[in-house]
């Protein structure tokens, strides 16, 4: 984000503290409950949301070397995504070609070929079956013939996009939309992968994107975590597309008012959230990145899911004062979120489902939410 666009929003923000507001849409918005119980819904969601668009996968930086490659199935696909020796990111199904076994496990790097470890047939770094194995066995068939189902992959500003459906396409200009400019200038590409962890959890995924796209819940819910950092019930929030954007400052951000506005630096004074749609979170966290990615755990699976939390810091720490730093960043992010927030989101299910209520109410004071929810329902009826 250029400074330019950090001293025009840090005016908004300054508006809002004095006058103790914060954005707000036109007016409220009922979203159906079905929306996190509805079989069909999910149905739906899987079809347009998961299957048949590209998706943010992790950090480029994750795959630094040549051979370093990265396995995912969280949105069903089994996927390998490999450095290739002129820097090229390659993507495939990882799905060995002769009898359909799992090709690579984890995460970490090749030294040769990608070996299947059921009967050895070996794939080069560009997918390339090297040889039918064992001689004479596969007459009439060519190697050509077993390549490695290849996926599209695009890596923009430092961010990896992957489709997963063979033949799909994935269109540079609009995956990051009007927000492209904005997120190269944070220069991902040179940060350094720090931890990862998967969770599994008994909520419907679009609860975690929903956790974060307000911040009033501050005050009653974080009072011994986040609380004391940030300035609750205040955020700046724009659309772009189906993705958004939500400035939330830090109490820092008031001294900071009392320099030149030259020196006013919204990065280091807030948490800046972008909703990467439809179902990443890239979280701002004034000297690192967060990023969650949240899944159906599986089909008809509309009370779990999947979610995968990734730290990325500036550079790679080389001391263990460094390492305690991101480790105490990594803790309060846990507590906050899993120990504090999905607390919460753990019940909701039960609540959706009790007949309670047909419809949950979003305040004028939650546009985020507004706009990330209409964003997927437009997606699902194909607008
Ligand atoms: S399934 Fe991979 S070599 Fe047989
Ligand atoms: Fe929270």
């Amino acid at each position: 984000m250029d400074h330019p666009t950090q001293v025009q929003l840090l005016k908004a923000l300054l508006t809002m503290i004095e006058q103790r507001q914060t954005s707000m849409a036109d007016a409220i918005f009922l979203l159906p409950v079905e929306s996190y119980t509805s079989f069909d819904q999910q149905r739906r969601e899987q079809q347009h949301l998961f299957d048949s668009r590209p998706l943010m996968l992790g950090l480029g930086s994750q795959l630094a070397c040549p051979g370093d490659y990265l396995t995912d199935d969280l949105s069903g696909v089994p996927v390998l995504v490999v450095r290739d020796n002129n820097g090229s990111l390659n993507a495939f199904i990882n799905v060995c070609r002769h009898r359909g076994a799992r090709l690579m496990d984890g995460s970490g790097n090749i030294a040769g070929a990608m070996t299947c470890p059921y009967h050895g047939w070996a794939y080069d770094l560009d997918g390339r079956l090297q040889r039918l194995n064992p001689p004479g066995s596969f007459d009439g068939l060519s190697c050509a013939e077993r390549n490695l189902t290849r996926l599209s992959v695009m890596e923009q500003h430092g961010l990896i996009w992957l489709h997963p459906k063979p033949g799909g396409q994935i269109d540079e200009a609009e995956i990051l939309g009007c927000l492209a400019n904005e997120i190269r200038d944070f220069g991902f590409e040179h940060y350094s992968h720090y931890e990862t962890r998967h969770l599994r959890r008994r909520f419907n995924w679009k609860v975690v994107i929903d956790t974060f796209l307000e911040n009033w819940h501050f005050s009653t819910l974080h009072r011994q975590t986040v609380l004391p950092i940030f300035l609750p019930g205040i955020n700046h929030f724009e659309g772009c597309g189906p993705h958004l954007r939500l400035v939330m400052p830090r109490r820092s951000i008031i001294e900071m008012f009392e320099q030149p506005e030259e020196q006013w630096d919204l990065l280091r004074h807030s948490a800046i959230i972008y909703v990467l749609f439809p179902n990443t979170l890239l979280v701002w966290q004034g000297d690192h990145l967060e990023v969650w990615r949240a899944f159906p755990a599986g089909p008809g699976c509309v009370d779990q899911c999947l979610i995968e939390v990734s730290l990325h810091v500036p550079t790679a720490p080389t001391s263990a004062k460094e390492r305690a730093h991101w480790d105490k960043n990594m803790t309060l992010l846990m507590e906050t979120v899993d120990g504090e927030d999905f607390r919460i989101a753990r019940q909701l299910h039960k609540g959706y489902v009790s007949h309670a209520q047909q419809n949950l109410t979003f305040g004028r004071n939650e546009p985020a939410l507004h706009h990330f929810h209409r964003a997927i329902q437009a997606s699902i009826d194909g607008q």
